[in-house]
Order: structure tokens, then sequence, then C-alpha cells
């Protein structure tokens, strides 16, 4: 199954802010809210990747709005992908904020993340102050290349660049959170990596979940 296209969206959407709305529900961060340093990676290839920019014009949305679901299409408005050749590895449509909410609700303290894509999981949970630090483990350094420097002047990031199955945290190091989203697509096959990766991490948290799990299972 491809990552999915289907997106959900909230009655706040239309809000100039953007950010977590009133209803609780999560809308697309596109850019900086009240003069915060920008979280977009800019334009630029690196190896096998390269990130995008692009904008989705009304009549654009319109088309998604008759193809998909009445709530579930993509809103008008600027967004960034990260590309490898002709995949989309990851974009920070309306559609990856409703799959990432399980991470941005639950992150608090410590967080490790496993997969820094274009870095939107990163940039939300980094708005909440309750975050005291971030460990992204990627295992791309083109995509650390293209996506590290947007965030290298934030203390509480570190990124290491190493598989996920592979890193070895630091002796008694716990996090408060761990995500992870190291698939470019919801399919079944992801599962086993998913139950690796929740044996490894899971002695050093008490919260973790997978990118999608629910739905790889169906
Ligand atoms: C879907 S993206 C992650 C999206 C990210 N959560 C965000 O908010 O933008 C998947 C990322 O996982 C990385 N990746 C793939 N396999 C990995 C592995 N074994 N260990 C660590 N990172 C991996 C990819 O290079 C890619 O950057």
């Amino acid at each position: 199954m491809q990552r999915y296209k289907l997106l959900r969206q909230c009655g706040q959407i239309d809000n100039p802010l953007y950010g977590l709305c009133t209803t609780g529900c999560l809308c697309p961060v596109q850019r900086p809210v009240n003069g915060a340093p920008s979280r977009i990676p800019p334009e630029g290839v690196c190896g096998d990747y390269r990130i995008e920019h692009f904008t989705v014009t009304p009549e654009e949305e319109a088309r998604t709005r008759i193809r998909f679901w009445r709530d579930e299409h993509v809103k008008a408005g600027d967004y960034v992908r990260l590309m490898r050749g002709r995949t989309v590895v990851m974009s920070d449509t309306p559609m990856e904020m409703r799959t990432n909410q399980p991470i941005l609700h639950n992150a608090t303290g410590d967080v490790l993340i496993n997969g820094l894509g274009v870095g939107m999981v990163l940039r939300h949970i980094l708005a909440k102050p309750d975050v005291r630090s971030v460990t992204v483990v990627e295992i791309s350094p083109d995509v650390i290349s293209l996506v590290g420097p947007t965030f290298c002047d934030d203390p509480r990031v570190r990124i290491v660049q190493c598989s996920a199955f592979d890193y070895q945290p630091p002796k008694g190091e716990r996090y408060d959170a761990v995500w992870h989203d190291i698939w470019d697509f919801i399919c079944s096959d992801n599962l086993d990596e998913m139950k690796t990766l929740h044996r490894k991490y899971g002695r050093r948290t008490n919260w973790q979940a997978s990118w999608c799990r629910e739905q790889c299972e169906r």
C-alpha cells in the first residue's frame, strides 16, 4: 500500500495562525508563528535525496475534494516534501499531521525519534515547552545534510547518523517518548521491523509507538 494520500481536516484549518487549533485537532504549521525561526528546510539536492517546496492551488484542492472523502483532501497552501527519485519519502501535508498525532501529543521531556524526514515532527515537538531534549536517529547522511542545519540553533536537538536498528543510546539514557517513522509507505511488511524496534527500545521508555502501525495491521 502506498504512503497514504488521504487527508483529514478539522473545522479550524483556516485559522491563519495554524498550529494546534482550538478543537485540539492538528493543523499544518507551514510557516513560523509569532516570529519563531523557520523550521522549513530549504530546497536542495544531496545524493539521491532532494527537498522540494510545493504549492497546492485552490483549483488543485478542489480536484482532490472530488477524489477524496468529504473531509480528506489536500488543503490549498504551501508544503515541503522529501523526495528520493520519484518516491515521496515525507511531506508536511495534513495527512502526515494526522498520522503523526501520537508523538505530537505524547512528546514530553526527553524524546527519541527514529527518522528525520523533512523534520516535521521535530519542528512541532520543539514548539512544546516541556520538551527537554530530542535525539533524532537518521540513517541517511544526505537527509541530515539537507534538513539538519534547519535545527542546528536549538541546543535541545541531537541528530545521530545511524540506523535505528543499530543505534546504542548512551548507557543509562531513558526517554519519555520514542517514535519510529522510518518507512516510505504504510505496508504490513513494516510490522516485523516495528516489532524489532519496539523490543529494542522498550527498556528505554515507557511510551513508544510506530507510524501507522494500526493501519499496517489491518
Ligand atoms: C517518513 S520519513 C520520517 C518523517 C519524519 N518523522 C518527519 O516528521 O519528517 C522516514 C525517514 O527515516 C529514514 N530512515 C529509513 N530507514 C532508517 C533506519 N533504519 N534508521 C534510521 N532512519 C531511517 C529515512 O531516510 C527518512 O528520512
